[in-house]
């Protein structure tokens, strides 16, 4: 059975996430079969972070499934009168809700919600630790863009690909870190000296690079990461300008991929700072297929961690 949380990729077994993968290309080859899997079933939407993807999704993929959503708006909860995050979910509880999804800026929100609650929990993005859906629909993308069978080990072996920008805010490159290399593939980080993994000997072997030139050109895939400047202190960067010269994916850096080489960003985008436009908008962009395959990927995961739904 599927553990009652999915709040990291760290730590999970390569089958299950195999199998969420694979269950996530039924869900949108076929998504009437799984149309009443949460019938009857209440899922609380308890973003405290900004968010349109990650909330817009959920709440469809909730829907999909044949269940309710609950929203919660932190604004205007008694969350800015000072209620803790537990009383606030508890008096939550009380009108009948079967799992949670939370998006908080503290790390560790997910699973102390799940320990306060003893109820099912999705992490939609804790800090700077990880954001396991965003991972899953990434693969899942990246996946149907190659072709790949999920249900054989090794889907992305001989499959090089390169985290580019922001890492050391990004709970983005962390779920992904651990899912590529789950899957096989050859990872390759590049950042500023500034804004790389401090904690890199928890991760899986990959490869370090200062500057995106040199690995580029041999990419399969090139994932660029949203410069987070609101977790920044100043004087990270330079300048945005050089930021974008040195480290964005520049309509001449794109050039210098291999032709069939993607390009993938998990919004929202900072245009004309971690990549121009015009390569944002190009047809070797998975972006939009991204948004669009975060419904499959979350029908995936509410309907293993809420529905109960065996393989
Ligand atoms: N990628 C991502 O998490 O986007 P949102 O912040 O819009 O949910």
């Amino acid at each position: 059975m599927f553990p009652e949380r999915f709040n990291a990729i760290r730590g999970l077994d390569p089958g299950v996430l195999c199998s969420l993968l694979a269950r996530s290309s039924r869900m949108k080859s076929d998504p009437g079969s799984f149309s009443t899997i949460l019938k009857g079933k209440t899922v609380l939407q308890f973003f405290v972070e900004n968010s349109t993807r990650t909330r817009l999704s959920f709440e469809s993929a909730t829907r999909r499934l044949g269940g309710m959503s609950l929203a919660f708006s932190p604004s205007s909860s008694s969350l800015s009168k000072g209620e803790t995050l537990a009383d606030t979910v508890n008096v939550i509880r009380q009108y009948g809700v079967d799992g949670i999804v939370v998006r908080h800026r503290s790390m560790g929100a997910p699973d102390f919600l799940a320990d306060a609650t003893g109820l099912p929990v999705i992490n939609a993005g804790d800090g700077a630790h990880e954001h396991p859906t965003q991972a899953l629909l990434d693969a899942f993308t990246l996946g149907e863009c190659w072709g790949v069978d999920f249900s054989k080990a090794g889907a992305f072996r001989n499959r090089k690909i390169m985290i580019l920008g922001d890492l050391r805010h990004s709970r983005v490159a962390r779920s992904n870190i651990h899912l590529l290399t789950a899957l096989g593939a050859e990872l390759h980080l590049c950042a500023p000296a500034t804004l790389g993994i401090p904690d890199l000997g928890l991760f899986p072997r990959v490869h370090v690079h200062s500057f995106p030139d040199e690995g580029i050109p041999e990419m399969d895939a090139v994932m660029t990461l949203r410069l987070q400047t609101e977790r920044q202190n100043q004087g990270v960067i330079p300048s945005l300008p050089e930021y974008r010269e040195f480290w964005g994916l520049t309509v001449e850096r794109a050039k210098r991929m291999k032709t069939d080489s993607v390009i993938l960003h998990p919004g929202p985008v900072n245009r004309g700072v971690e990549i121009d436009s015009e390569v944002a908008d190009s047809g070797r962009s998975l972006i939009l297929k991204q948004v669009e395959n975060g419904i499959f990927a979350r029908m995936a995961v509410l309907a293993s961690v809420v529905g109960r739904m065996d393989s």
